[in-house]
């Protein structure tokens, strides 16, 4: 059997030896036969927005991966054959996937062209061109069968001889695909592993051309998109703060950004803008793996990670009116550490107005995030109050990278005497004991303010997810009665959340997808924050529809035999669409004002104030 050198290069594009003598340079020199191609795993969204890795296919009989793009005849006049492989192989556990390369298609245009053409197939739209370059794709048409028990792939060709250019057979003579998925699915060794596909030249960009330096380029990228968390005493495993860092972190950085495990962003890129958008361009996400591939070159000059002095984050309010610190924390070395709740009585003696809040976390490596709610006391029944009165009653969040929150001009938020701060803290395992001793630093306001900033949103506490489902759906919706600005989004499921999306439905009933988290990762808990606050006339209705993973594919599921119903813990399932907005103040005006340092100094039980 013949190997073609486009395979041979591709087996060193493949493996994680990019950087290993012998592959890149003189890949024809090398001779390897074509069972020994692996495939890494990748990210993509498709052209629906819905996000894939492929390796959550590993309990698939095989993988296909079709080479789709606009306009390819061959790609248009293939599609029914395949369409017949698949209705043969699907029911016996064969995923069919498509990937478009094309950089003059993008996702719209490439829904459009699935409409038209009836190809209802999930398309990876894969923008940075990385994974068609690491597969050594060069035309459309080509299909690749992939085997998960060792991410192999057994056969890369044609679908079958029957389409060239400008001429088809009616028939064809010899059926490559399905040949070789008759055989892989027999556990069996295709007897033709690669042939030399007929479709339409992908223009790959020249990933050699160019590499980007490290000082010239990609210190700069790491710097604003990374250091954040991997710093020392970060949240990050490991800090980035030379040269010698990011050459040595090289090969997992590109692993972590072709799998779009970091940097930690859920959000569909293309939906909405985001304040706090802290994801990479497509741009951004080429230079570092081109750099990576080109054995992560120093360039010139100083190192400006090394330079960059790092601040430990402080107070950026100024000194907080008053400061609540939650007893220490103890955290074992290993192991998943479930939320823990501290209550703390709210050391204030009167109603006050409250325009900021900022939470800093002693040990940054060890918390994931920290979400402080309020607990109203009895008998103060603000008029604001939804039926889930405990959602309103959130009140700061940390998570990493997050500063201090100044409350949008002119609103606040009131903290009536008697209430309870609910502390809900997630630590993470860090491989050696730690401690934390949270602090929640509040600045007072000097008068009522004219709009309230709460958070609030849809929640739907009926949801039963069966054992084993892998897209369990369920929806929360709420109408609001007033006019209020949207100022962030923060989806929050548990380990089974696979997807949520947030969609508002206008009075004059248009509708417009606000955010949606196709990757969704419960170990980031986090505020999407919308670049540009958004009115929301009364009687919007906000709809958040939630797809749950209950199965073994879902790599975070604690037991996929179980039905999964609401509840507080981890193990269990929420759905809510937290929101956070401002309104006109309702709260009652009479409410008092502090007057700074007023209230201060009421240590109450598990709160010091400093
Ligand atoms: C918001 C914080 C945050 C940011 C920003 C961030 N990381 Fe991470 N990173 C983490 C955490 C936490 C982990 C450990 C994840 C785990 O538990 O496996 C991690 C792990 C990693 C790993 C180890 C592999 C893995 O999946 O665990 C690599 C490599 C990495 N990050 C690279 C990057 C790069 C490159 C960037 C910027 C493009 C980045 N990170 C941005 C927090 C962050």
């Amino acid at each position: 059997m013949a190997t073609s050198s486009r395979v041979r290069s591709t087996v060193c594009a493949l493996a994680i030896g990019i950087l290993v003598a012998g592959c890149g340079a003189k890949p024809a020199a090398r001779v390897e036969a074509v069972q020994t191609e692996t495939v890494e795993d990748f990210g993509l969204h498709d052209q629906r927005g819905d996000f894939h890795s492929l390796y959550y296919y590993s309990d698939a009989s095989a993988v296909v991966l079709f080479v789709q793009g606009n306009g390819c005849p061959i790609v248009r006049n293939g599609v029914p054959s395949l369409d017949a492989i698949r209705a043969e192989y699907a029911p016996q556990g064969v995923v069919f996937l498509m990937l478009n390369a094309n950089p003059q298609d993008d996702r719209d245009s490439v829904a459009e062209e699935a409409l038209a053409y009836g190809i209802d197939y999930p398309i990876l739209v894969d923008e940075t061109q990385l994974v068609a370059a690491s597969l050594g794709v060069t035309r459309t048409a080509e299909a690749f069968v992939i085997r998960p028990s060792d991410w192999r792939i057994v056969y890369r060709g044609p679908i079958d001889d029957r389409l060239d250019y400008e001429a088809q057979k009616v028939d064809p003579g010899a059926t490559y695909l399905a040949d070789a998925l008759a055989a892989s699915l027999d556990g069996r060794t295709p007897s033709i592993a690669g042939m030399r596909a007929r479709g339409c030249l992908v223009a790959l960009a020249d990933a050699h051309a160019d590499a980007p330096t490290y000082t010239g380029r990609v210190a700069g990228i790491l710097d604003e998109r990374c250091i954040t968390c991997h710093v020392e005493g970060g949240i990050g495993p490991f800090a980035i703060e030379s040269y010698e860092d990011a050459r040595g972190w090289a090969p997992m950085i590109r692993e972590v950004l072709r799998t779009r495990r970091m940097p930690p962003w859920q959000a569909d890129p293309h939906v909405g803008t985001f304040a706090n958008d802290i994801s990479l361009t497509v741009e951004e996400t080429q230079a570092i793996v081109r750099w990576v591939e080109a054995g992560a070159p120093r360039g010139e000059g100083p190192d400006a990670l090394a330079a960059s002095a790092r601040v430990a984050p402080s107070w950026s309010l100024g000194e907080p009116d008053l400061i609540v610190t939650i007893d220490e924390q103890e955290m074992p070395a290993t192991g998943i550490i479930d939320y823990r709740y501290l209550e703390i009585p709210a050391p204030v003696d009167r109603d006050v107005w409250v325009r900021g809040v900022q939470i800093l976390p002693s040990n940054y490596a060890a918390t994931h995030h920290v979400l402080v709610s309020i607990d109203y006391p009895e008998g103060f029944t603000a008029p604001w109050a939804s039926d889930e009165r405990w959602l309103d009653g959130v009140f700061a969040g940390y998570a990493p990278g997050a500063e201090a929150e100044a409350f949008p001009d002119g609103s606040g938020r009131i903290l009536p005497a008697g209430s309870k701060l609910i502390f809900q803290l997630h630590y993470t395992a860090t491989g050696r004991p730690e401690t934390d001793a949270t602090r929640l630093g509040i600045y007072f306001a000097d008068e009522a303010p004219d709009t309230e900033y709460m958070m609030t949103g849809p929640v739907n506490g009926d949801i039963e997810l069966p054992p084993g489902a892998k897209a369990y759906t369920a929806s929360a919706e709420r109408v609001f009665d007033v006019d209020m600005t949207l100022h962030g989004l923060f989806p929050h499921m548990h380990f089974r959340g696979k997807s949520f999306t947030y969609e508002a439905h206008y009075p004059d009933g248009s509708t417009e997808l606000l955010l949606s988290t196709p990757n969704y990762n419960f170990n980031w808990q986090r505020s999407y924050m919308l670049a540009e606050p958004k009115v929301l006339p009364a009687g919007t209705k906000i709809v958040c529809r939630a797809v749950f993973d209950n199965s073994a594919q879902n790599r975070f599921n604690p037991d996929p035999t179980q039905t999964v119903t609401w509840g507080d813990q981890s193990f269990d399932e929420m759905l809510i669409g937290y929101m956070t907005v401002t309104w006109p103040r309702r709260a009652p005006a009479a409410a008092g004002v502090a007057a700074a340092g007023a209230a201060a100094g009421v240590a109450a039980a598990g709160a010091a104030a400093e």
